[in-house]
C-alpha cells in the first residue's frame, strides 16, 4: 500500500488513461484500498498488460470493483456516458511526449485539448464531488528562474506545453464561470514500474533501464548538463488522491508535483547503472552524446511548498529511492511490454 488516506472514502472513481503508466499505478492503489473504479482507455499510448498485471495481483473482490470502458475521450457522447454516477474524476489521458505533439500536433491537440473539454464538461454536468487532472512542467516553458513557482510561467516551447496551459486555462474559466473548481497538477518527469521504455516517445528513464539491461548504446540529447526533477510514481499517486480528497480551498487551483530536487543527465545515467551495477547488471559502454532536442526546457527544479501547504503533499521518494524501487520491477518484468494481451 503506497498512501493510506483513503479510509471511509465512498464513492465511483474515474481514471482516464488507466491502461498508462500513471493510470495502472492510481488504479492499483485505489483498488487495494477498496475503491470502485471505472476506467476509460483508447490504449493508444497504454498497454492492456498494465491494467491486467494490476487486477492479476489484486484479491478478486478488489479487482470485481474495476470497469473498463473501452473508447476515446475525443468523442463527448462516450465521456458523458462514462461520467454517469461518478464521483471524484482523475484524468490523465493524454498524449504525451513533446517530440511527438512537435511530429503531430494536430493530434496532440485532439487528445489533449478536445477530450480534456470533453471529460471536463462532462463532469462539471454530472457535479462530480473531485475533479484532478494532469497538467505537466512543460508550461514553464522559457520561464528562466529556478525553482519553478505556480505563479510564474513563461511561454510554451512545443505543442505539448501549449495544451496543457490551454487545459489549466479551460480549468480556471470553468471555475469562473460555472463555479466548477478542478485541480491540475503539474507533474515534473514521473518514472516508475510500467513506464514504457520502447519506442521513439519513450521518458528517458525507462528508455535508459531498458538500454542497459539489454547491454545497448544510450544517447544523451545535448551535453548531459540539462536537469529535471525526477519524481517517482508513488508521489504523484499520493498528490491525485490528495487532490481528489481536497478541500473546497484548495480547489481551483495548480500544484507542482516533483520531488523537489535536481538531477542532471549525466548524474542520472551514472545513478541507474550503478543501480542496476547493484543488481548485477554489468555495463560497460560509455554514453554517446547527440544535439539538443528542440522544444525541451533546459533545467527544471519545482517549488513543492504550495502543494505541501494546501494539499498535505509530502513526497516519500527522492530520485534515489524512487530509483532502488523501480529497477528490480524492470529486471523482473523484461517481456512485460511485449506480451500478448
Ligand atoms: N509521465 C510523466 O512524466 C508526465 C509528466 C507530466 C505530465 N504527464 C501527464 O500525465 C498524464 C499521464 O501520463 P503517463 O505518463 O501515464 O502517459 P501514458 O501514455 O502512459 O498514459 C496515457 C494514457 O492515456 C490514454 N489515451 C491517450 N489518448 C486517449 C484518448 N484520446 N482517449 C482515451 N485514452 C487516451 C493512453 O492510451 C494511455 O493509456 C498525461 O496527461 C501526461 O501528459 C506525465
Amino acid at each position: 500500500m503506497k498512501v493510506n488516506l483513503l479510509g471511509g472514502v465512498q464513492g465511483l472513481w474515474l481514471v482516464t488513461g488507466a491502461a498508462g503508466f500513471i493510470g495502472s499505478n492510481l488504479v492499483e492503489t485505489l483498488l487495494l484500498a477498496g475503491q470502485q473504479v471505472r476506467a476509460i482507455d483508447n490504449f493508444a499510448t497504454g498497454h492492456r498488460q498494465n491494467l491486467d498485471a494490476v487486477l492479476r495481483s489484486l484479491p478478486t473482490a478488489y479487482a470485481a470493483n474495476f470497469t473498463l470502458v473501452e473508447g476515446d475521450i475525443t468523442d463527448s457522447a462516450v465521456c458523458m456516458q462514462a461520467m454517469k454516477g461518478v464521483r471524484r474524476v482523475v484524468h490523465l489521458a493524454a498524449l504525451g511526449s513533446v517530440p511527438r505533439s512537435l511530429d503531430n500536433p494536430i493530434n496532440t491537440n485532439a487528445a489533449n485539448i478536445t477530450g480534456f473539454l470533453n471529460i471536463l464538461d462532462a463532469a462539471r454536468r454530472e457535479a462530480v464531488d473531485g475533479f484532478v487532472y494532469a497538467s505537466s512542467s512543460a508550461v514553464y516553458g522559457d520561464e528562466p528562474n529556478l525553482p519553478k513557482e505556480e505563479g510564474r510561467v513563461g511561454k510554451p516551447l512545443s505543442p505539448y506545453a501549449v495544451t496543457k496551459c490551454v487545459n489549466e486555462l479551460y480549468a480556471e474559466n470553468f471555475a469562473r464561470v460555472y463555479g466548477f473548481k478542478a485541480i491540475g497538477l503539474r507533474y515534473f518527469n514521473v518514472f516508475g514500474a510500467r513506464q514504457d521504455p520502447n519506442g521513439a516517445y519513450a521518458a528517458v528513464i525507462p528508455r535508459w533501464v531498458d538500454a542497459i539491461i539489454k547491454n545497448q548504446p544510450i544517447t544523451i540529447n545535448g551535453d548531459g548538463e540539462t536537469s529535471r526533477d525526477f519524481c517517482y510514481i508513488d508521489n504523484v499517486v499520493q498528490a491525485n488522491i490528495r487532490s481528489a480528497l481536497a478541500p473546497d480551498s484548495a480547489r481551483g487551483k495548480v500544484y507542482n508535483i516533483a520531488a523537489g530536487g535536481r538531477t542532471t543527465l549525466n548524474q542520472l545515467f551514472g545513478l541507474i547503472r550503478d543501480g542496476l551495477a547493484q543488481l548485477h547488471v554489468a555495463y560497460s559502454l560509455e554514453p554517446h552524446y547527440g544535439g539538443f532536442r528542440p522544444g525541451d526546457v533546459r533545467h527544471s527544479h519545482a517549488d513543492i511548498a504550495l502543494a505541501r501547504d494546501r494539499l498535505g503533499y509530502a513526497p516519500t521518494h527522492d530520485i534515489l529511492a524512487g530509483l532502488t524501487a523501480t529497477l528490480p520491477w524492470y529486471l523482473a518484468n523484461q517481456t512485460h511490454f511485449s506480451k500478448e494481451a
